[in-house]
């Protein structure tokens, strides 16, 4: 051991694992088992064992080398018998280096838990755990704003209303629940996308009255970007966005252009053969780096 490793106490906030990103880092799993197997959204029905999996092998890459070149990428070993497991951002829901760890609410996907947690706990996390009866999907269905000062949490399909407060508790935030009304936007980040700069992309037909009041007096109109119904089913609202950066599946020109006009710079990558299973960008990457770090407009 080095003479001065263990003889000087580094400060606390050197030892939490935030500290070690520094730049926009997320986590991605490769698509090595990937399927339809089973049916546990609408968008999986009739497409059973339809994905290609060099399809689906090439799409991932492609989002993997767009999102290289913008921010740290690790990676997950992939586990067959867990084949929505490229989802990472399902797994998990972190933030200053505390991981409130997921518990699905369907058996086929709880098997991703343990190799997710194992994960976080090798590389430093703090682990917040979720009791199984109250599921909760990570950042499938919380969000945070971009400024990471306030959670928002969906219930209404996956996750269990009274897991919000006990999540939010990791972080000691402030969490709003939002109410999903539409099978087909089961998952918060289906419909939902805070971007940096404080703007809101989501898809308003998604959430019942309640919760379009909770968003619309959060997001002054102006800094709303509503998607159409055909844009939401193209998963519009299931970005990556990283400062000016944004990454989907491709939505369209009329969007395209709507986003460039609010200034932001749209990396269009195709998605399909994961859309057959529910999902896009925003679900193939859990971010590690804090919400402020991922966000910030001058990171890119
Ligand atoms: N097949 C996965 C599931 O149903 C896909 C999840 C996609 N989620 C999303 N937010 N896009 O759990």
């Amino acid at each position: 051991m080095g003479s001065n490793s263990a003889s000087v106490a580094a400060p606390i906030s050197d030892l939490t694992p935030s500290a070690q990103f520094s730049r926009p880092t997320y986590l991605m799993c490769s698509p090595q088992w990937y399927d339809v197997d089973y049916v546990i959204n609408p968008w999986m029905a009739g497409n059973v064992h339809r994905p290609s999996r060099d399809v689906a092998f090439n799409q991932w890459k492609a989002l993997y080398q767009h999102l290289q070149a913008i921010a740290d990428v690790r990676l997950l070993h992939p586990r067959q018998g867990s084949p929505d497991m490229v989802f990472v951002g399902h797994a998990a829901l972190v933030n200053h280096g505390v991981a409130a760890i997921s518990s699905f609410a369907h058996a086929q996907r709880q098997t991703e838990e343990m190799h997710l947690r194992r994960w976080l706990q090798e590389h430093g996390f703090l682990l917040w755990e979720t009791p199984r009866e109250t599921a909760f999907e990570g950042e499938g269905d919380a969000l945070f704003d971009a400024d990471g000062q306030r959670l928002w949490a969906a219930h209404g399909v996956r996750t269990c209303r009274y897991s919000h407060q006990h999540v939010a508790d990791a972080w000691h935030t402030r969490v709003t629940s939002l109410h999903l009304i539409d099978p087909r936007f089961y998952h918060l980040d289906t419909c939902f996308a805070p971007l940096a700069g404080g703007y809101l992309l989501y898809y308003p037909e998604a959430f019942d009255a309640a919760s379009l009041e909770l968003i619309e007096s959060a997001y002054p109109a102006e800094t709303r970007i509503a998607v159409s119904e055909a844009e939401a089913t193209q998963f519009a609202c299931n970005v990556i966005n990283i400062g000016r950066k944004i990454l989907m599946n491709p939505a369209g020109e009329p969007l395209r252009c709507l986003l460039t006009g609010h200034g932001f710079e749209v990396i269009e990558t195709p998605l399909g053969e994961f859309l057959k299973s529910g999902a896009s960008a925003k679900s193939l990457a859990l971010r590690l780096s804090d919400v402020s770090v991922t966000h910030g407009v001058g990171v890119v």
